[in-house]
């Protein structure tokens, strides 16, 4: 069996931080998909690209020189050498990664580079299409919902914590805006794979939803236990 999870679902749903503890219990590799849209986003800026140039981003995106680097307090994320780790995380970039991710050829660019991210003993994948498009072939997949108030809160509460400015109406409203742009574009939408375990986390701690995915995960995965 392929030793692939796939963890997908909008902003806020506490994907990224489930993603994270499944990997560190299982001692698996781990993709956050979402980071990579968000730096070529970055990049994007820096060169003053156009954002409905398809073709432009998505020349960018197959030459992307950005580095995950796994250090003592997370991962660290370097673009062409330089530590974007902070600018990543802003709700801007999160907005202008929504509107690169549209793009068919963009989104084609990046493709390689995410399946290159499974390694031996295994990687959990966190987005919006990995059990859809990118590992469609996972034998575990997940598919994360909450309400959007429950989703502005945790936002809030992870950008105050890193020292952002933060207001709780505006975040849900560009929640929802990103939303619906990642739900209703042609390629790739936001959405739950035929065969993923949807959970809504709205009301639940985050112990409760690792322990629901964990519970759910194949026994073969579960050696740990
Ligand atoms: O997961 P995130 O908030 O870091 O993602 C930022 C944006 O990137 C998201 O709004 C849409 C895009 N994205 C995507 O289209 N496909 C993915 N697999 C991951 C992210």
């Amino acid at each position: 069996m392929k030793t692939i999870i796939t963890l997908d679902g909008s902003s806020g749903v506490g994907k990224g931080t489930i993603a994270m503890l499944l990997a560190k219990k299982l001692g698996w590799h781990l993709l956050d998909s979402g980071a990579l849209y968000r730096v070529l986003a970055l990049a994007a800026q820096q060169n003053a690209l156009e954002f409905d140039n398809e073709a432009a981003l998505s020349e960018m995106a197959s030459h992307l020189d950005v580095d995950f680097r796994p250090e003592e307090d997370g991962v660290k994320v370097y673009l062409k050498g330089e530590d974007v780790t902070q600018a990543l995380r802003l709700e801007e970039t999160a907005n202008l990664a929504s509107k690169v991710a549209i793009f068919p050829k963009v989104r084609a660019a990046l493709l390689q580079y995410q399946q290159d991210a499974y390694q031996s003993p295994g990687l959990v994948a966190d987005g919006r299409d990995m059990g859809t498009v990118v590992f469609a072939d996972a034998p575990a997949k997940f598919f994360l919902t909450a309400n959007a108030t429950a989703r502005a809160k945790r936002r809030y509460k992870q950008l105050k914590q890193k020292g952002n400015n933060a207001n709780l109406a505006d975040l849900e409203q560009t929640l929802i805006e990103r939303d619906k742009r990642d739900s209703e574009r042609k390629v790739a939408p936001l959405l739950a794979a035929s065969d993923a375990k949807c959970i809504d986390t709205s009301l639940l701690s985050v112990d409760e939803v690792f322990d629901c995915v964990w519970q759910a995960l194949p026994a073969a995965f579960r050696v740990q236990d």
